[in-house]
């Protein structure tokens, strides 16, 4: 064990979250923007931010519920839908509104009953988007019914990713919140137009923590986290300095009573302890020193984006995560509930 006390990383960006909307986002908001200086913000509201005028809005209510000395910058995405126009995508990011498209298939996951039901017929879209530099960012499940739920994203890469990859081989894609070793092989053999995010929680847990003792809500989220195999896979990706995979947390609150229910959403909230989470496995990986790479580097390199200048903090001290967060829109139960972590996010190196 190295005897490393503290650890400065260039300020990291989150590739992936959930901000939500009204109360909830006041609630959640300055958790991202406290470790991070950027954002790509998921548009899984209701309704969906489908419109440059929708997501304009939208920035304009994370900005007005952040803290302002926090210095952070959201980057907004568009919801594709069966119906979205070219031409509103193009001039979302010719307004500096868009950075990124996210795909959700219908009814994969919280918000996505609008979402795409038959990639084909993106066409159009992603044709446009491979013109204009606009990224895809991929929900990778299967929505079919008769693909077993640990299944659903191996088949996705198969079924539709794979034949979409290779019909816009220069579209720029990331495949969001990976769980399996077929993921990681994925991106590792296509070419450097495609990356991943990893969340912190899909490093830590395997399936099993859903049912330890009993039924754990919290650990529920979608993808559904997989066997070790898929989780050791994930770890290897993460820590092995391939600009390919970077840092997406997929933070994801719901009020504890949507969590704790005979029909639980999923999601996890683990924007609190983020930065304390990946530093864990990347100690537990013996890789230290390729945490800044992953949290702070590839993301930017990837999406052509600057590196940030600032610096931060992580300093060895145990503390203990809360089981519950009290916020004034209702209690949030944040990942490593109760549990003890042996890094602590000290903020900005003065
Ligand atoms: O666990 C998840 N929660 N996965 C998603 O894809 C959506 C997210 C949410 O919005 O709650
Ligand atoms: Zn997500």
């Amino acid at each position: 064990m190295s005897s490393t006390t503290e650890l400065e990383l260039l300020r990291p960006d989150d590739w992936h979250v959930h901000l939500r909307d009204g109360a909830l986002l006041g609630a959640v908001v300055n958790h991202t923007a406290r470790q991070f200086a950027r954002a790509i913000v998921m548009p899984n509201l209701k309704p969906p931010v489908t419109t440059v005028a929708a997501a304009r809005a939208y920035r304009d209510r994370i900005l007005a519920a952040v803290d302002p000395a926090l210095g952070f910058t959201p980057l907004m995405t568009a919801y594709l839908t069966d119906d979205t126009d070219p031409n509103e995508l193009a001039l979302g990011r010719r307004e500096g509104v868009f950075t990124a498209a996210k795909l959700y298939p219908a009814n994969a996951t919280t918000n996505s009953a609008a979402g795409v039901t038959d990639v084909r017929r993106l066409d159009r879209a992603l044709e446009r988007m491979q013109e204009l530099g606009l990224p895809l960012l991929v929900h990778g499940e299967v929505v079919d019914a008769g693909v077993d739920v640990f299944d659903r994203e191996a088949v996705f890469l198969e079924r539709v990713l794979a034949p979409t990859v290779a019909r816009f081989p220069g579209l720029r894609v990331v495949v969001e919140h990976i769980t399996t070793r077929q993921a990681v092989d994925f991106v590792t053999a296509a070419g450097p137009n495609v990356g991943a995010t990893i969340t912190p929680h899909h490093l830590e847990i395997n399936r099993n923590a859903m049912f330890e003792g009993g039924l754990r809500p919290h650990f529920y989220c979608l993808p559904v986290a997989k066997r070790e195999e898929h989780r050791l896979a994930l770890r290897r990706a993460a820590t092995s300095g391939d600009p390919k995979f970077f840092l997406g947390t997929d933070s994801a609150p719901h009020r504890v009573p949507d969590k704790e229910s005979a029909c639980g959403c999923a999601g996890i909230w683990n924007a609190p302890v983020a930065l304390e989470s990946y530093a864990k496995t990347f100690e537990e990986e013996n890789a230290l020193d390729r945490l800044e790479a992953f949290a702070s580097v590839h993301g930017p390199r990837f999406y052509g984006l600057p590196v940030n200048g600032a610096r931060v903090r992580l300093v060895r001290e145990p503390s203990r995560v809360p089981e519950r967060v009290a916020t004034p829109a209702g209690e949030l139960v944040p990942f490593h509930a109760g549990r003890e972590l042996g890094w602590r996010f000290s903020g900005p190196v003065p």
